[in-house]
């Protein structure tokens, strides 16, 4: 995989060689890690991390990440710089595209991070956006990896808010890499039709199945439940609508024991509103990975740095 040079916005720009390649990137970091083998691949370099929305999990993997590969994270909060305010986001791009070496963008229009990637000139990074959130994908994939020993064929359920930018990172990224995707969501809430298309493209390359429902007996078989927040950063507004709209649709127990399959792991991309679409008692259990996943934000954040600016 050489993937130097490049911005990482979404997944649709990579093949699946070259996401298995980071993902594989990510596994040989992260045994490294823990026996306290550390590389210096991004000495000397410089990111910046631009946060419009706030963030536990992505700032603090791109943080750690570039400082345990010798690299200098610098955090530029919305507060703290012109940007969207007095500065236009073509200047700022040309402006940190002279100073950093790598920019991570966080922030509600996708049109943004795109609009930093085209004037930067340097390797823009997208850690969430309205649309796409394609740095959690790569850590989840790590950790059914790690619970499976594959990713091809495994039949991964995700639940809520399915036009999310989770639900919508899932169908790009099971579509590549032939993880079997179902998405129930009620209709109101389904993905858009052309996303849709453009998934079961991937999918009938990579061999596996995409499948849009509103039936909770879809859970049957599934080898992973996920659920993410019923209403996202910016849609805060929208919280009372979509508990009354997705309630049927929260992980519980009984839920879990209608997949009919023991090994079926629960998993959240966090932060969670337990009580609304997973209860505290799967969360806590036995099944739950989701510790597993936050902690593989950093291991695979990390790869992608190493692999697009990394010497
Ligand atoms: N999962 C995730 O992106 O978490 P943060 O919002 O805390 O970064
Ligand atoms: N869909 C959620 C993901 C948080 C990591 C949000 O955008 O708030």
């Amino acid at each position: 995989m050489n993937i130097k040079g490049r911005s990482f916005l979404t997944l649709k720009d990579f093949t699946p060689e070259e996401i298995g390649g980071l993902i594989d990137l990510a596994a040989d970091l992260k045994a490294k890690k823990k026996q306290g083998i550390f590389g210096n691949s991004l000495a000397h370099k410089n990111v910046a991390l631009i946060f419009e929305k706030t963030s536990t999990r992505t700032r603090c993997a791109f943080t750690v990440g570039a400082v345990d590969e010798g690299g200098h994270p610098e955090y530029l909060g919305i507060h703290d710089i012109q940007l969207g305010g007095k500065e236009s986001v073509a200047d700022t791009a040309r402006v940190l595209g002279r100073m950093f070496d790598g920019i991570e963008f966080r922030g509600f229009k996708h049109s943004t991070v795109e609009e930093l990637a085209q004037y930067a000139g340097v390797p823009v990074w997208n850690g969430l956006t309205d649309d796409y959130h394609p740095t959690q994908i790569l850590a989840d994939f790590l950790t059914i990896r790690e619970q499976f020993g594959r990713l091809k064929g495994i039949n991964f359920c995700f639940l809520g808010d399915g036009r999310n930018n989770m639900a919508n990172s899932f169908l790009v990224g099971c579509g590549k890499m032939g993880v079997n995707l179902t998405i129930i969501a009620p209709k109101s809430l389904w993905p858009q039709e052309d996303l849709v298309e453009l998934a079961k493209g991937y999918a009938a390359e990579a061999g596996s199945t995409i499948t849009i429902t509103e039936d909770m007996n879809a859970v049957e078989g599934q080898d992973v439940l996920y659920t993410d927040v019923w209403a996202s950063m910016g849609e805060e507004d929208k919280t009372a609508e979509r508990v009354a709209l997705l309630r049927p649709y929260q992980i519980n127990s009984e839920v879990m024991a209608k997949t009919g399959k023991k090994e079926t792991i629960f998993m959240h991309c966090l932060p969670a509103v337990k009580g609304n679409e997973v209860t505290e008692e799967v969360f806590e259990s036995e099944q739950s990975v989701v510790f597993d996943e936050a902690e593989n934000r950093m291991h695979t954040i990390k790869a992608v740095m190493v692999a697009t600016i990394g010497d």
